[in-house]
């Protein structure tokens, strides 16, 4: 399918690997052009090659802590109308909540709801001047679906959700639209971290330990970051102009619900 999105620009937040990554590469297989960003230079390097090489796209890699100041103006100096912009960042570690303190509550609030809210609205005005704007915030199962130990991560996200569905409903007529995508599993570096620390703490091997969490997947897999990336690319194209404010889960099946 025509995307119909060839020659727009996006910026696409912490996507040298992972959830980020995918959406960067399906976004450059519609002929977007891309700037792309993570914290360390060697690997977004790589991923900027490896993106230039297979689609042919500009892509400018910008080295930066998305949460702060600094990091945005670099991302928005390197584009400053985007017509895309895909929110993502580190999720907090896994910890219990009682062991977060008021610094690692209000860090994890910065990078998963404050810091995509202050990129849209540096963004939002010029997309809804020239008429087309797409943003996907990439949040999580969490929002719906409690997962021991990031309550933190599901509390900011579920912020940001509320948080946008109302600002999503002010721009839907400047062909504007804000949706977040939902991850269940997906393999990538933080899942298999995670799943070593489970591992440990069952006793298992990781290879046991991943085993076991496919198993309680309806889908008997983890996602891709390829899959996602094309959902992604989907929802940023011109036929996803009526979607707007919703919230579209990726888990194979894991969220026990009807609606
Ligand atoms: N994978 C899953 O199954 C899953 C499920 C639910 C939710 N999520 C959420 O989806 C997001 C992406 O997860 P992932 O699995 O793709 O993680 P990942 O494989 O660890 O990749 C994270 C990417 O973000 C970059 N990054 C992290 N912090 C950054 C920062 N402050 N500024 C700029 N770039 C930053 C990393 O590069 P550098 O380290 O070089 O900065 C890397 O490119 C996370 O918020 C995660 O919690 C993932």
């Amino acid at each position: 399918m025509d995307l119909g999105i060839r020659g727009r620009t996006a910026i696409v937040c912490a996507s040298s690997q992972g959830l980020g990554k995918g959406c960067a590469q399906a976004l450059a297989e519609a002929g977007v052009a891309l700037v792309i960003n993570g914290r360390h230079q060697p690997l977004l390097e790589q991923t900027a090659q490896e993106i230039r090489q297979a689609w042919g796209v500009a892509v400018t890699p910008v080295v930066a802590d998305v949460s702060t100041a600094e990091g945005q103006a670099a991302l928005l100096h390197a584009c400053p109308n985007p017509d895309i912009l895909i929110n993502n960042n580190g999720g907090p570690p896994v910890r219990n909540f009682r062991e977060l303190d008021r610094k690692a509550m209000l860090d994890g609030v910065t990078s998963n709801m404050v810091t995509p809210i202050e990129l849209i609205q540096k963004v939002i005005d010029s997309m809804s001047t020239r008429g087309f704007g797409r943003i996907v915030n990439i949040t999580s199962v969490s929002v719906k679906m409690p997962i021991t130990g990031l309550d933190l991560s599901s509390g900011a996200r579920a912020g940001l959700t509320a948080f946008m569905a109302g600002v999503a409903r002010t721009v839907a007529d400047k062909n504007v639209t804000i949706n977040n995508l939902l991850p269940g599993s997906f393999d990538t570096a933080r899942l298999r971290n995670n799943l070593s620390l489970t591992a440990k703490r069952n006793q298992v091997s990781d290879t046991e330990a991943a085993a076991r969490s496919m198993a309680a997947i309806p889908a008997k897999r983890f996602g891709t970051p390829a899959e996602f990336g094309q959902a992604c690319a989907f929802l940023c194209s011109v036929h996803a102009g009526f979607i707007t404010g919703q919230n579209i889960l990726m888990d194979g099946g894991a969220y026990p619900a009807a609606f």
